[in-house]
């Protein structure tokens, strides 16, 4: 099989890609990235000479073309990702969220490649602390930020490709990731390597805010099921009940790193901050016998504190730069 990973240098894609080589051996692997502030070749260093980088746009047609007519499948993770970037500026989010899903929807439908589309559970806003509902594919789409906002317009792209045009793509909408290689503007790897530093972790607002933590693997491996079995059309959540609020988390990593448990700042909270998010990923579970791998979140946490420790010169490049941003915005 021929595999076209657009996003494959950034957090989860270049996972997705370690995954991938490591099970798959018959699946030849090419990765289109743009290599922003976000994507790293060196987060693909594992695979070295087992996969094909593609420095590009996945908002240039005549590239995206190029690369789609060669290959039977387009796992797309390229985006970007991340909230407080998009409320101080959400034109990069328009452009490839939106924009480039759909040159690289148009390229499928031209050639009548497989298409899996990642998406986020932040399609459907946010819940109540106290409500017993969790996020189901029938949860009608409210988006908060830009960000959010740009993601629900890529999904809705892909459905309408998959329904007028026949494309044959699947979507996936999963919660929040954790684990190696991702970028220390997001919560848990900038609180760890704050702590490494000798700096104190910065909680948004009360604190309270939910996330519903998945390990990077287990997204991944939940994706692989989809492709393999997902019926074409279909969207599935992808969740492994990982409820865990912002100030257990600060309060974890603190643990675990040998500092008091009340070793943090509270800083200025995020416009518009989504209080709470949590999946049911019945459908994925029962229809496509998917299970994670990785139940615990404390052990999942200090394997991942573990590998920023023993990572340094991945991460440290990224540092300055990325508190200096935050320094901007108050947090
Ligand atoms: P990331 O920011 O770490 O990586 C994004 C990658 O896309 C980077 O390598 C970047 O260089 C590349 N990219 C950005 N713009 C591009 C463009 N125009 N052309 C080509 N490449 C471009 O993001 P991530 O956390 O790995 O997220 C990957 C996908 O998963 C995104 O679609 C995101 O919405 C989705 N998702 C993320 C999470 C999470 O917790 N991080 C949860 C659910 C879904
Ligand atoms: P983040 O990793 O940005 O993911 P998302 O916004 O997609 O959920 O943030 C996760 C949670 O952590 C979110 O509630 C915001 C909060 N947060 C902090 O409290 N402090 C921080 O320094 C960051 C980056 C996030």
């Amino acid at each position: 099989m021929r595999l076209l990973v657009t996003g494959g240098a950034g957090f989860i894609g270049s996972n997705f890609v370690h995954q991938t080589v490591r099970e798959r051996p018959d699946v030849h692997v090419t990765v289109l990235d743009a290599l922003t502030y976000a994507g790293d070749e060196r987060s693909l260093d594992p695979v070295d000479g087992k996969v094909v980088l593609a420095k590009g746009d996945i908002a240039d047609p005549d590239l995206v073309d190029t690369l789609v007519k060669d290959v039977d499948l387009v796992v797309h993770f390229a985006a970007e990702s991340h909230n407080d970037n998009s409320l101080h500026d959400p034109w990069p989010f328009v452009r490839t969220n939106v924009i480039g899903t759909y040159q690289l929807l148009e390229a499928v439908r031209r050639h009548d490649v497989r298409f899996h589309h990642i998406s986020t559970d932040e399609v459907y806003g946010d819940l109540e602390l106290d409500d017993p509902a969790r996020f189901t594919p029938d949860t009608p789409y409210n988006p908060s930020s830009p960000y959010s906002s740009t993601k629900a317009s890529s999904d809705l792209l892909v459905r309408a490709w998959a329904r007028s045009f026949g494309v044959r793509a699947t979507i996936s909408n999963c919660s929040n990731n954790y684990g190696p290689f991702q970028h220390v503007e997001k919560f848990i790897p900038r609180q760890i390597t704050n702590v490494i530093d000798g700096v104190r972790p910065k909680l948004y607002g009360t604190g309270e805010n939910v996330r519903d933590w998945i390990h990077v693997e287990d997204h991944n491996s939940a994706v692989w099921s989809i492709i393999e079995k997902g019926r074409l059309g279909e969207t599935y959540l992808i969740g492994a009940d990982g409820e865990v609020d912002n100030t257990t988390v600060v309060e974890t990593i603190l643990e675990l790193m040998g500092q008091g448990a009340d070793a943090y700042d509270r800083v200025n909270d995020r416009p518009g901050h989504d209080l709470r998010y949590a999946i049911d990923a019945t459908k994925l579970r029962t229809e496509l016998g998917w299970e994670p791998r990785y139940r615990d979140f404390r052990d999942g946490l200090a394997a991942t504190i573990e590998w920023y420790r023993t990572h340094e010169s991945w991460w440290r490049p990224q540092k300055d730069a990325t508190e200096a941003r935050y320094a901007v915005l108050g947090r």
